[in-house]
């Protein structure tokens, strides 16, 4: 009775191992899958581009630049530079929870974490609203999105 058993914890084992490595992509993480911002206007509403517009020239234009190419003063590191926030090709056509945690968890995440990253966890300075703020703004540096 026991070989059965062991064949089908074998093969689960099997498939674990096989099919983790199949889907390598970056999955966020439970606290952050689904989550969205606090209203359904919220990322067009005025004032809150104009304080998220705040927000990314006070805390991040630094790194990721003006007009968020990544190429900002304090971006030239040697570790993993400043993500391009503005190409069509990188994380603007990303879901809103992958936006939101990496705001809120930045480089502390892996696999980022182990790659060097210096994007701050925003967590410990912007309150949701100010992170959902600077989201909505930070969507807009998307050529498709902008004016
Ligand atoms: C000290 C420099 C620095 C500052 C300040 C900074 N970032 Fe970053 N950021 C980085 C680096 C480096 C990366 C690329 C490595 C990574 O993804 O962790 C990055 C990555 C990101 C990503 C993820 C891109 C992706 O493809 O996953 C987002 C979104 C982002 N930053 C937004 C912001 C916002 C919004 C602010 C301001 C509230 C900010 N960053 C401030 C350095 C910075």
């Amino acid at each position: 009775m026991k070989t059965p058993a062991m064949m089908v914890s074998f093969l689960a084992l099997l498939c674990l191992v096989a099919c983790g490595t199949a889907a390598r992509g970056i999955v966020v993480p439970k606290p952050y899958q689904g989550v969205s911002p606090p209203s359904d206007d919220f990322l067009a509403n005025l004032d809150n581009l104009v304080a998220g517009r705040e927000i990314y020239s006070r805390h991040c234009a630094t790194c990721h630049g003006e007009t968020g190419r990544g190429d900002g003063p304090a971006g030239n590191v040697d570790s993993l530079r400043p993500a391009n926030l503005s190409s069509s090709m990188g994380v603007a056509q990303k879901p809103l929870d992958y936006w939101f945690w990496r705001v809120s968890e930045g480089g502390t995440a892996e696999p980022f974490h182990s790659q060097g990253s210096v994007m701050p966890a925003w967590k410990y300075h912007l309150s949701e609203l100010e992170r959902w703020q600077v989201i909505a703004y930070t969507r807009t540096l998307h050529p498709a999105e902008a004016d």
